[in-house]
């Protein structure tokens, strides 16, 4: 049944109403939906614009409509235009007249409007908090790993001894971003748009911040086309779910990596891996890999967002339904890897022998040992091709930095003495780096209990 019936003689055909319709996706909404209307109807009746005993009967019904559906008596139909048309239709259903009531100074475009806003709240808490989690997994695994030497990587070529935790912990740091950005979404989010009506607001003598107090939000929108037809919060969300999945996807490329033979820095435990039908040696990282892929969901979920509404006038326009699948998408993915991906972080076995092994190769303590150098007052250019030079003896002998005989070091430049194989022990390299945000093993700590304030604080 449509609501707005009136004026047509004519059935939707079945294929119309099929694709004009939202109720497939937007029933999710059915508790925001029936929440909003009961603050309406409330408020309606607190300003006189229909009778308090009858504000009281329609919102027992949508109460009563609530937990019928929650509780499995009432079956939201897949026929109805979309989740507004159907609880509107059931309480007029169960009431009569005062069902008609409801919709009084209002339009569906502001109630859309409002329900997303209602369920996105929630999500953002959501998220807020599975990232919280994660972050928290990752300085228990930062402070444990807190001295374990690996090699850093620039261009994935070993480049600096660095330690296990301080590689977690730059993830935390950019988990901390995304936490602020859903922090800062969230204020953003948080304004009422019911009042606007279809588009122009209204005549009647409707209090907004009745709704908007009953409702839990913070301001109240300033401009009825404005109210209709944004969804910045929706582009601004999913902008913001797309840098997590940016990180989720640069995290579980390394992962993936790391659980190669070729480095074999972790190991998954078994409930997070996957075996081969095939090969019967095979234990895949599927988890990590599904979570990279993913992340292209979620920015193609951004991509239609904003495409939905770069070109339509003000203020509602139909185009505006497509906004919900996106988002919805992009909600359910980021909530959906996040389950996967906390606990495959915790339960992961830390292979510290091969980061050490691996650190040992690939001359990363070279920067050190021009260091070396130059404390001892060679001009840092000089000491970086003396150490070049010492790189290419030591490929050339099949040999380390630290194995290389001093006689060697005294050939290229004579200034090295006995004192420069305990600069250049791959642990103090790792451990002297003592500048703030340095691997440092006592920084690395300092961080993760750092981080674990500001959680707390949340
Ligand atoms: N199902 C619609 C949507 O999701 C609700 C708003 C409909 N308003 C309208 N004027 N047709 O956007």
């Amino acid at each position: 049944m449509q609501l707005w019936k009136g004026r047509f003689q004519k059935e939707l055909s079945k294929t119309t109403n099929d694709f004009n319709s939202s109720i497939s996706f937007d029933s999710r909404m059915y508790k925001e939906d029936i929440e909003g209307s009961i603050a309406h109807a409330t408020m309606l009746g607190k300003c006189g614009i229909i009778k308090e005993d009858d504000a009281q009967e329609i919102v027992s019904g949508l109460k009563q409509i609530l937990n019928d559906i929650d509780s499995g008596v009432l079956q939201i139909d897949m026929e109805a235009e979309d989740i507004h048309t159907f609880i509107e239709g059931e309480l007029t259903k169960r009431l009569g007249d005062n069902g008609k009531r409801l919709h009084t100074s209002r339009s569906r475009n502001d109630q859309v409007a409002l329900d997303i806003k209602l369920y996105l709240k929630k999500e953002v808490k959501n998220i807020k908090k599975m990232l919280e989690e994660l972050v928290y997994v990752l300085c228990v695994k930062a402070e444990k790993y807190s001295d374990a030497v690996m090699p850093g990587y620039t261009h994935l070529q070993r480049a600096q001894p660095i330690t296990f935790g301080h590689h977690i912990l730059a993830y935390a740091e950019m988990f901390l971003r995304d936490i602020s950005r859903l922090d800062d979404c969230y204020k953003r989010m948080d304004e009422m748009p019911l009042g606007s009506c279809a588009l122009a607001g209204t005549t009647y003598p409707i209090d907004r911040s009745i709704t908007a107090s009953l409702l839990g939000f913070e301001r109240i929108t300033n401009n009825s086309l404005d109210g209709v037809s944004d969804r910045d919060y929706c582009i601004e969300f999913a902008s913001v779910l797309s840098i997590i999945m940016v990180h989720l996807s640069r995290f579980s490329e390394e992962i993936i990596m790391w659980c190669s033979w070729e480095f074999k820095f972790v190991e998954l435990d078994d409930a997070f891996s996957t075996g081969s039908s095939i090969m019967p040696q095979k234990k895949n990282p599927d988890i990590a890999e599904l979570v990279r892929g993913k992340s292209g969901r979620v920015f193609g979920d951004t991509m239609t967002l904003l495409t939905v509404m770069k070109g339509i006038a003000l203020a509602y326009n139909k185009d505006m339904q497509e906004d919900k699948e996106a988002i919805f998408d992009a909600v359910d993915t980021v909530k959906m890897c996040l389950t996967a991906f906390t606990p495959m972080i915790d339960t992961m076995k830390v292979l510290t022998q091969n980061m050490r092994k691996a650190a040992a190769g690939g001359f990363i303590n070279a920067t050190d040992c021009a260091d070396y150098l130059t404390k001892k007052g060679v001009p840092f250019r000089d000491a970086y091709k003396a150490t070049g030079e010492l790189v290419a003896v030591c490929i050339e002998k099949g040999t380390t930095l630290e194995e290389l005989p001093l006689e060697e070091y005294k050939k290229i430049c004579d200034v090295f003495d006995e004192g420069l194989y305990a600069e250049i022990s791959l642990e103090k390299c790792a451990n002297e780096r003592k500048v703030l945000g340095g691997p440092n093993s006592d920084n690395v700590k300092a961080q993760a209990q750092r981080v674990k304030n500001i959680l707390e604080k949340k």
